[in-house]
């Protein structure tokens, strides 16, 4: 891990989020890793524990809170599984799709896996989704208020994307609620620390190996990876599985937590993204890590 920060951090190439104008004022000098272990044990180096808003890399463990509400199947169904192959925010994709289906990590079918969180009104949804992503981290995760405020201000193409959603009865709850929720929760603040151990949660068939707590059951965490690996870096999804070979989410504030199913997780932060909305530091640690560890599952 030391070998792979200090080969890659001075890499120069990639540019920070500013269409969120908040993750503009990022520093793209961050980086930290940390790889996390089933048995709960984790390594860090750099900028491990300094706190970021997850953004996309929420939509993994989402998804699966509401595989274990309303089963694997039927979340499926409701939401779609397959790549869409088109960047995260497409309108197209959902537009080309016969069933207006995608999946739970592009940004229309992850507004949906939202809009399907139990909960009567939103603020219970709302307190059901960070009680259920703070487990995962195995602590109280709060707010970015400042990184909510600036996303919830300017994010039209997701207000639209839940209209059109709800348009196609692809939305399961309020658009405008839906959108709100998903907000907050994409601000919610963690560090490469937590992602990796989160991912160490999906590792190990769900539980969380810091407390011990059986978050989501192993059916629900095989169906997590499986998008993951087909969908987890967007349209860059392809070409990550075949240089790392292993499932990852990645987010615009340049988090990407990658699972080595049955050992443990690897998380990297890293501001710069490439084209696609990927970490560029994060992307080459990665996949230098999976191939001096051999964790590659192919
Ligand atoms: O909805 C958005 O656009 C952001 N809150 C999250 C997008 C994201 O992280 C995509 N990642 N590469």
């Amino acid at each position: 891990m030391e070998t792979a920060y200090a080969r890659f951090r001075d890499e120069r190439t990639g540019h920070v989020a500013d269409y969120i104008p908040a993750l503009a004022k990022a520093d793209p000098d961050a980086f930290g890793i940390c790889a996390a272990g089933t048995g709960g044990e984790s390594f860090a180096v750099g900028d491990a524990d300094v706190p970021f808003s997850i953004q996309s890399v929420s939509k993994p463990f989402v998804f699966a809170l509401v595989c274990e509400a309303l089963g694997a199947a039927e979340a499926a169904e409701r939401l779609g599984v397959d790549a869409t192959g088109m960047p995260f925010n497409s309108v197209m994709a959902l537009e080309l799709d016969a069933d207006r289906a995608t999946n739970p990590l592009v940004n229309s079918g992850a507004i949906a896996t939202t809009s399907l969180v139990p909960g009567a009104t939103v603020e219970e949804r709302w307190d059901r989704l960070r009680a259920g992503l703070s487990r995962f981290a195995g602590r109280a995760l709060a707010m970015d208020d400042d990184v909510y405020a600036s996303e919830a201000a300017t994010n039209l193409r997701n207000v639209g994307i839940a209209h059109l959603l709800r348009g196609y009865s692809r939305l399961f709850s309020d658009p405008d609620e839906a959108v709100d929720v998903y907000t907050r929760q994409c601000s919610l603040l963690v560090t490469a620390r937590d992602l990796a151990i989160m991912g160490a949660t999906l590792a190990g068939g769900g539980v969380q190996p810091v407390t011990g707590e059986q978050v989501i059951s192993p059916d629900t965490c095989r169906r997590v990876l499986a998008v993951m690996a087909t969908a987890g870096l967007y349209e860059r999804s392809g070409s990550w599985l075949y240089d790392v070979g292993l499932p990852g989410k990645s987010g615009v504030s340049g988090g990407i937590v990658t699972v080595s199913p049955g050992k443990g997780a690897v998380a990297v932060w890293s501001p710069p993204l490439d084209a696609a909305g990927n970490s560029v530091r994060g992307q080459l640690a990665t996949r230098f890590l999976s191939e001096r560890l051999g964790l590659n599952l192919f």
